[in-house]
């Protein structure tokens, strides 16, 4: 029996309005013929169950949480899988062979981020843990943007939050100004918010920070997915990202920069391979790389890391943001003539504006929230009746988003490489019906969230206990 089959009989359950007064006056937009996907993505054509049977192509607007693999890095992953073996320590062909991996994938990651010659490319698990790293080795107060995610307020041991204005121009001046006051060792700075997409000018950031005898470290974990970065030329001192939203989600991040206080701090992980010699009563830690790198290496991560960033160099920078940014456009107009939807900002103004609508710069993330109703409902909605991803909440951004909301959580639609006009499209028309009649089955509030009350959607045979 099918999964259409299976369900074909069920009944509608009951509507629960998720808001009364919303209603919808969207415009008609043009339904563009067929998928324009830039990337292969290995959740291309994915259908999803849906509530009372039947399957539907999934739409993935949560790719600013965690995006799916590019198919050529599975296809990678299968090729390596047979010669793993472990790194830097055995005699056999496999291992030499996972060795050299590893340091090609360092090499490559150096090359894409346009490290200087002497910055370190220490493998991490993802931002968090290369921010956790960063934290250990910071000589001084770091100053932060309140705007930033968790991963990039939560380790700092000496940290100062500036608050951000209503314009980036005055936030800038605002950072000038607390770095001006009281020397700090670090500036550390989302390269793009994850809530509202918005692009910080991290270039003139690096200036300001330097101007003031502080470095600047870039949480670009959303940035470097759809923006080249490039530390030499924008003068950062310290990137920080993850391969799970760069389309190599194997469990690798990375944190790349300069080598001095990497050297002269403690190591992240203690351990094997961080070592020269151990003794009883003493140790000597190696410097480079290796002193924060204890233990067996992720050697699959990192491969697919590097494979995911050579595919986005060949995909184009150009050809990538312009599909974004026609997407991101189509977005946000379907949005804005949604009632009773708001749409959050961060900031009144973009240093850089290439929509010409009022946009900023921005990567192809909306959060909005609903003058009344719940987001929650919304969102269990959009993925249980119409196989649509977003995300609820606040995003780990806790500070940001109780300045630019007005509600306690928000839904966020993000956009990838993958994501196309009909992806965009399938979300505003059931936001809009959503919005107007509720969804079409029950849900119950639990501490995890809003959940359909008979949840019939069959789970897929390797994922059965
Ligand atoms: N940091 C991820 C997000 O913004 C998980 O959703």
């Amino acid at each position: 029996m099918t999964v259409t089959e299976q369900y074909a009989t069920r009944q509608v359950v009951r509507r629960a309005p998720v808001t009364q007064a919303a209603t919808t006056d969207a415009p008609a937009r043009p339904r563009p013929a067929g998928p324009g996907p830039l990337a292969v993505l290995a959740d291309a054509g994915l259908e999803v169950p849906v509530l009372g049977g039947g399957l539907v192509r999934h739409v993935n607007l949560d790719v600013a949480a965690s995006a799916p693999a590019l198919e050529v890095v599975a296809q990678q992953v299968t090729r390596v899988l047979p010669y793993y073996a472990s790194v830097h320590r055995g005699s056999g062909y496999p291992s030499q062979l996972s060795t050299s991996l590893v340091e090609d994938a360092r090499a490559a990651v150096a090359r894409h981020v346009g490290a200087r010659d002497d910055d370190l490319v220490v493998f991490t698990r993802n931002t968090t843990d290369a921010l956790n790293l960063l934290a250990g080795a910071v000589p001084g107060d770091t100053v932060v943007l309140d705007l930033e995610h968790h991963a990039n307020l939560l380790p700092w041991r000496s940290r100062r939050v500036v608050e951000g204005r209503a314009t980036i121009a005055a936030t800038l001046d605002a950072l000038d100004a607390e770095l001006a006051r009281r020397p700090a060792a670090l500036l550390s700075v989302t390269g793009a918010s994850n809530v509202t997409g918005e692009v910080l000018p991290v270039a003139r950031l690096a200036e300001i920070a330097h101007s003031h005898g502080a470095r600047i470290a870039v949480d670009a974990a959303q940035l470097l997915p759809h923006r080249r970065v490039d530390l030499a030329a924008s003068g950062i001192d310290y990137l920080a990202f993850s391969g799970h939203k760069a389309y190599a989600p194997f469990g690798a991040g990375a944190l790349v920069g300069r080598a001095d206080w990497l050297d002269a701090a403690p190591a992240h992980l203690a351990g094997g391979g961080a070592v020269e010699a151990v003794r009883i009563d003493g140790v000597d830690w190696k410097h480079g790389v290796e002193r924060h790198e204890a233990g067996t290496p992720n050697v699959v991560g990192v491969v697919a890391l590097a494979r995911a960033l050579a595919e986005l160099e060949r995909l184009g920078d150009r050809a990538r943001h312009e599909h974004e940014q026609a997407l991101t456009l189509r977005l946000h107009e379907g949005l804005a003539a949604q009632q009773g939807v708001r749409v959050l900002s961060g900031f009144g103004d973009g240093l850089d504006d290439p929509s010409g609508r009022g946009l900023g710069d921005r990567l192809g993330i909306a959060t909005i929230e609903l003058e009344r109703g719940s987001v929650g409902l919304l969102a269990a909605a959009l993925g249980a009746e119409h196989g649509i991803s977003v995300r609820a909440g606040r995003f780990c951004a806790h500070p940001f988003f109780e300045r630019a909301a007005t509600r306690s959580n928000g839904l966020r639609a993000s956009l990838g490489a993958g994501s196309s006009a009909d992806d965009v499209d399938r979300f505003l028309d059931a936001l809009a019906a959503l919005i107007a009649d509720g969804p079409a089955h029950a849900y119950d509030r639990s501490p995890d969230g809003w959940c359909p009350r008979v949840d019939d959607r069959p789970r897929p045979d390797f994922a059965l206990a």
